[in-house]
């Protein structure tokens, strides 16, 4: 697997290769493993680039049960996940009308709540992104090959990638 991964900035800046949908899983159920309360995940990538793919690894590492399963969000905009170690709110912004501020979601509750929140096309609310957040961008490079770009934006989530550099060997 460390032939897969690619440290940046001293570490503040993870490259993950991901060569099939299952790898994609397998990084997030490791990044999983290690978050906290609090933890705002902001997923960018193109359509079928694997966001929610990884939000079901984040589950899988927070030990949310199967029978809870994750999917997309897009129609609901959110789904909570509760039966894991940490509540898991899955928010999906796809089709958040432009330009919609965020009093009318009401997301403060769950981007600043006890829980780890990761949001789909999080370039939707930039304006209104906590400034403690891991970004996570995902690439396409392939029918199956994946590029996963995580860096910590605020001194919060540094420790996390740190924690995951450990873990991959950095
Ligand atoms: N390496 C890979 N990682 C993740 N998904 C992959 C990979 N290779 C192929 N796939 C396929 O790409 C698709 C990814 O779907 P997924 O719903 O996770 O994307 P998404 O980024 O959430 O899309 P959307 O923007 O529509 O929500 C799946 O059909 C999956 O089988
Ligand atoms: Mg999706």
């Amino acid at each position: 697997m460390h032939r897969d991964v690619l440290f940046m900035d001293r570490g503040q800046c993870i490259f993950l290769r991901s060569r099939s949908e299952a790898d994609t899983i397998r990084w997030g159920c490791l990044l999983g493993r290690l978050l906290s309360p609090g933890a705002v995940l902001a997923l960018r990538g193109e359509l079928g680039s694997g966001k929610t793919r990884f939000v079901q690894g984040l589950a899988q590492g927070l030990d949310v049960p199967p029978q809870e399963r994750v999917s997309s969000p897009s129609f609901a905009l959110i789904h909570e996940y509760l039966g894991g170690r940490l509540p898991l709110y899955h928010v999906d912004l796809y089709r958040l009308p432009e330009g919609m501020p965020d009093p009318e979601l009401g997301l403060e509750e769950y981007l600043y709540g006890q829980g780890v929140c990761a949001i789909e096309w999080a370039d939707r609310a930039a304006a209104w992104l906590p400034p403690e957040r891991l970004e996570v961008e995902l690439l396409i490079l392939g029918k199956r090959s994946r590029e996963m770009r995580l860096e910590a934006v605020g001194a919060d989530h540094q420790a996390v990638l740190s924690r995951l550099k450990e873990q991959v060997g950095g």
